[in-house]
Parts: structure tokens; C-alpha cells; sequence
């Protein structure tokens, strides 16, 4: 059993998000109608090991001439160097315009290989193959692509949206928990944005999902893909709407950054769910929102085991997170744009947002 997830918008070729379980082996089958000759499936070192052999036989069981390109795991492979490592070995494999692309990882290789695909060619198309939580529900969707330079993460890409997106909830398996628990924060996040009900759930069924159980896992993976395709949709080139999906992101980024991106102290996503639960605590306190919503998001994202006070995360200066919040390239002329909420299920862009207050909040939040 899988569930088809059209991704359509005005400016874009319609695609597909399957999500289901066992879908790896019929990989090649799925892909055979796009692909004439060959597939370079770009993966990292981990993910090569663990499912590099299987997706290899899945496309030759197809036909098609498969390779694996690896990288070194970790964001430092979001490099201009390993972009052209990536780019030359394409070439050196003699991919051509009627081949493919495809991804097999998580954020990172999507991110690098789906920049390779846009630039290889002037564009060849690429299939994403999501291995980590937080690529089923967010990052293998929308087209968004990018490497980091040393000015800023997600400095230079493209959109390029997929051919197909094959969310398999099986490889989910050998995904290490607080993984599994850091892409749970982005599940939240789609239920904080816009579908109360869709939150309600997660708040029972959470703990299940968080801790891997696959039918929680494919639930919430279904239908985050469900909203964030909509948003997407409507607004592929972030015009408008697509920022909502900035939701606990600006607040995260910042303590992110203030932490070196160090993946052990505070993960991308556990930094998604303090930004959050941050939002909805600023939303609160500027009298958008009800304090007890902001109190039930905290409370939901702590049963799934996700960080929701600053001192958890570390030591912060209200000056420095704001500067970091105001660099951010969502940040407008120096103001500061946050997606804030009028409850739990309905997020809004607030542009224009007071520095100082911000600075205060964080100060009561327990910033030095
Ligand atoms: N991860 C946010 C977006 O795709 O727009």
C-alpha cells in the first residue's frame, strides 16, 4: 500500500510523492518511464553502506546503467568543491540529458545533488530517494536546492523541482533516534501552521511516531507531504505563503548558528522545535495568541523529546540570537520578518516585527 502526493503549481512540471513502505525495490520500475540509459544516484558514505547495494539492483533490475557517487556525510559536503566533484563524475559517467539524477540521502545530498542536477547540462532531471524523516516531510519536496558558503548556509542554489519523490518508510529503520525525533519537530511544525486537527493527532500519537513506529511515521509523513505540497503549490519561489514554512526557523537558525551548527549540542531539528515553541511563546506574549496554545505546543514537543527552553540548548545572548535572527536571509532591510501564530494551526508572516521587544523576550526566556 503507498499514497500519491501530486505536487503541481503554475510554474513547475506536476510530480509525484509516493509514500509507502518496501518501495526501494521497485525504484527502478517507478523510474524506468524517465530515464533512457543510465542513473548517478549521489548518496553519502553512511547511506551507501546501508542501502547503496539494494538501490543499485533496483535500477538494474530495470535496465538502466546505475553508479554511486559518494560524498562525505555532514553539511561540510554543501560545498562548491564537492559540487564540482559531484558535477565531474556525471560527466565522467557520460550522463546526458536524457538521463538521471538521484538523490539517496538526506537534507545535504538532496540539497547538492539536486543543485548538481539544475546546473549538470544547463538541468537534467533528479528523483529523490529520502532516507532521513526530515527529508520525507520537508527537504525531497519543493524543489528547493543549495550548497552553504562561508557567508551563509543555503547561500547559493536553485529551484529545481523533482521528476518523483519515493518516500520509503522502511529505510526510516536505521535512521538513529534523535534523528528520527529532529525530523518529528518538522512534522509539528506543518501541523502548527495550518491543521489543527492534523496537531491533535500528532499530540497523541507522538511519542509512537517520534520513537519510530512506522504506521506513526507513514501517518505523519503522508500528511505533512499533503500540506507542505499545497503551500509549495501556490507559492514554489517563496513570494508569499511558502514562508510560512519558516515556521520556529528564524529563532532556530539563529541559536544554531550561535551553537557553530555543532549537530551534537542542537540538531537542525530540536532547533526547529525550540524556534516553535519560541513563536508561539512570542505570539503569546504580544497578545496574538493564547499563553495555554503556546504552553500545549511546548508540552506536545517535550512528549516527543524535543528541546522547548533555551537553557536546554545552551547559554544565549538576547543581542547576539537577534543579530543572528536579523541577518538571516528571510530578514528584510535589516527588519525582522517571523512567522508568528494565532493559534495552534494558523500561522502568519509578521513583517516589520520591533527588535527591542524581540531582544526583551529572549531576556525573559532566559537569555543573558
Ligand atoms: N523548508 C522550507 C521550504 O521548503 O520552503
Amino acid at each position: 500500500m503507498s499514497t500519491r502526493i501530486p505536487v503541481s503549481g503554475a510554474g513547475f512540471r506536476p510530480y509525484e510523492v509516493i509514500v509507502g513502505r518496501g518501495l526501494l525495490e521497485s525504484l527502478g520500475t517507478r523510474i524506468a518511464p524517465l530515464a533512457r540509459g543510465r542513473a548517478a544516484v549521489v548518496t553519502d558514505e553512511t547511506v551507501a553502506a546501508l542501502h547503496g547495494p539494494a538501490t543499485l539492483a533496483a535500477l538494474e533490475a530495470a535496465g538502466l546503467r546505475a553508479r554511486l557517487l559518494t560524498v562525505p556525510p555532514g553539511e561540510g559536503s554543501k560545498s562548491f568543491a564537492e559540487l564540482e566533484r559531484v558535477l565531474d563524475r556525471l560527466a565522467a559517467f557520460g550522463l546526458d540529458r536524457t538521463d538521471l539524477v538521484i538523490a539517496l540521502g538526506g537534507g545535504v545530498v538532496g540539497d547538492l545533488a539536486g543543485l548538481a542536477a539544475a546546473l549538470y547540462m544547463r538541468g537534467i532531471d533528479f528523483v529523490q530517494v529520502p532516507t532521513t524523516l526530515l527529508a520525507h516531510v520537508d527537504s525531497s519536496v519543493g524543489g528547493k536546492t543549495a550548497i552553504d558558503t562561508h557567508r551563509g548556509k543555503n547561500l547559493v542554489g536553485a529551484f529545481h523541482q523533482p521528476r518523483l519523490v519515493l518516500a520509503d518508510i522502511d529505510l526510516l529503520s536505521t535512521l538513529p533516534r534523535r534523528q528520527v525525533r529532529s525530523g518529528w519537530a518538522e512534522v509539528l511544525k506543518h501541523g502548527l501552521i495550518c491543521d489543527a486537527g492534523f496537531f491533535d493527532w500528532l499530540a497523541a500519537e507522538g511519542a509512537a511516531g517520534a520513537a519510530g513506529d512506522p504506521s506513526a511515521l507513514e501517518r505523519a509523513v503522508v500528511r505533512s507531504v499533503e500540506i507542505k505540497s499545497r503551500i509549495v503549490g501556490e507559492d514554489e519561489k517563496e513570494a508569499g505563503r511558502r514562508a510560512l514554512l519558516n515556521l520556529g526557523h528564524t529563532f532556530g537558525h539563529a541559536l544554531e548558528a550561535e551553537l557553530d551548527f555543532d549537530e551534537n549540542r542542537l540538531t537542525h531539528g530540536e532547533a526547529v522545535a525550540l524556534g516553535c515553541v519560541l513563536a508561539f511563546r512570542y505570539s503569546a506574549a504580544q497578545g496574538l495568541c493564547p499563553a495555554g496554545e503556546a504552553d500545549r505546543v511546548a508540552r506536545v514537543a517535550a512528549s516527543a523529546g524535543l528541546p522547548t527552553a533555551l537553557e536546554a540548548a545552551g547559554s544565549f545572548h538576547a543581542d547576539a540570537v537577534l543579530k543572528r535572527m536579523t541577518g538571516d536571509k528571510k530578514a528584510e532591510g535589516g527588519r525582522l520578518t517571523l512567522v508568528l501564530a494565532r493559534g495552534i494551526g494558523d500561522a502568519f508572516v509578521q513583517k516589520g516585527v520591533d527588535r527591542k521587544t524581540v531582544a526583551a523576550f529572549l531576556r525573559a526566556e532566559g537569555a543573558a
